[in-house]
């Protein structure tokens, strides 16, 4: 069976998404490059990656919404496009929540999520869930009026409101002010809690730290590496970065010979090293730099992250096209 290069084997436990060498374009755009993967039941699942990486695509052919151009898709063991019978029950099974809803502006909180729930033929009360999503207040009032932050809690609602045993999470905080960014993060914490598989694409190494047991980087359609928030960033193999801006020119190999420096890159006139203590190792830097008539500006110091993971893998922040 194909893998995707330089990923551990998958984890046990059984799983609910399989799929191997996706390719999915849109004309001669491949947007997902051959993607191999299992996400598990019952873990939170992330697909980390920069805009136009592929992660709506993926997760698109994951909702039954695209069909891929080769390759294979097994989901809670069935597969799209069999039967429309098949179809149908598998998506009683699924709950989505896409990058943007479109919701009709004249409905109230509380008509669409009775909407929502009529698709189902079982699901969770909607009260209880207008409460858990902290929308009682807005209950009767209509979509239009709703800010972004009440539309993204009303899109996770209806996602929801079936009863998923799949919840599939298309950025869902983007956007959003600290406070709605928590209230989705517990909700999702919750869904876990009680056993649903949550998939979840997002910008946010914080976001995808906190909730996902799994992570896969994403970028130009490939799958570059997939492990915990904490195996990818041991794989940095320094647990401290420190980052520096320095005017004219140094060699990048003087620099990876201070003692203590793991790694050491440049992009444009930002310095990243990789350090294991970097109370340790920023004076001798500071001292080898300056000793050799350098002058260093703006220096700062963090806990290594998944961005930096990331920029080590690609050359590129998550910010970046
Ligand atoms: N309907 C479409 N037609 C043509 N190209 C598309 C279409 N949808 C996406 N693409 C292209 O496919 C690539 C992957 O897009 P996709 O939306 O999957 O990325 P993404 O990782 O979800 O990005 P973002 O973080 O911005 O949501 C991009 O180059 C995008 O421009
Ligand atoms: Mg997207």
């Amino acid at each position: 069976m194909p893998t995707n290069n330089n990923l551990p084997p998958a984890p046990e436990g059984t799983p609910v998404i399989r799929c191997r060498d996706l390719v999915v374009a849109y004309g001669s755009l491949v947007a997902v490059n051959g993607l191999t993967l299992d996400i598990l039941r019952g873990e939170c699942f992330g697909l980390l990656g920069p805009n136009g990486a592929g992660k709506t695509t993926a997760v698109e052919v994951f909702e039954g919404l695209l069909r891929p151009r080769t390759g294979t898709l097994e989901i809670l063991g069935e597969t799209w496009g069999r039967s429309d019978a098949g179809d149908r029950r598998l998506r009683q099974r699924l709950g989505v929540a896409l990058q943007e809803t479109h919701f009709p502006e004249n409905l109230t909180v509380f008509e669409i999520i009775r909407l929502f729930r009529s698709f189902y033929r079982g699901g969770r009360e909607i009260n209880d869930l207008i409460a858990l999503m902290g929308l009682e207040e807005k209950r009767n009032a209509r979509v239009g009026k709703l800010s972004g932050g009440q539309r993204q809690r009303l899109a996770l609602t209806c996602a929801l409101v079936g009863a998923p045993e799949i919840i599939f999470l298309d950025e869902p905080t983007t956007g959003l002010d600290p406070q709605a960014r928590l209230t989705i993060w517990q909700a999702v914490e919750a869904l876990v809690r009680d056993g649903c598989t949550v998939v979840l694409t997002t910008h946010y190494m914080e976001e995808a730290a906190r909730l996902c047991q799994r992570v896969g980087i994403i970028d130009s359609g490939r799958l570059i590496a997939l492990d915990s928030p904490a195996g990818l960033v041991r794989t940095l193999g320094a647990g401290e970065i420190v980052e520096f801006k320095m005017e004219g020119e140094f060699p990048l190999e003087s620099v990876r010979r201070i003692p203590g420096v793991h790694r050491a890159e440049k992009r444009d006139r930002q310095w990243i090293l990789m350090v294991n203590d970097s109370a340790q190792t920023l004076p001798g830097i500071l001292n080898t730099l300056s000793a050799q008539g350098m002058r260093v500006d703006s220096v700062s110091t963090h806990q290594a992250t998944l961005e930096d993971v990331f920029v080590q893998l690609t050359g590129k922040g998550l910010g970046d096209e």
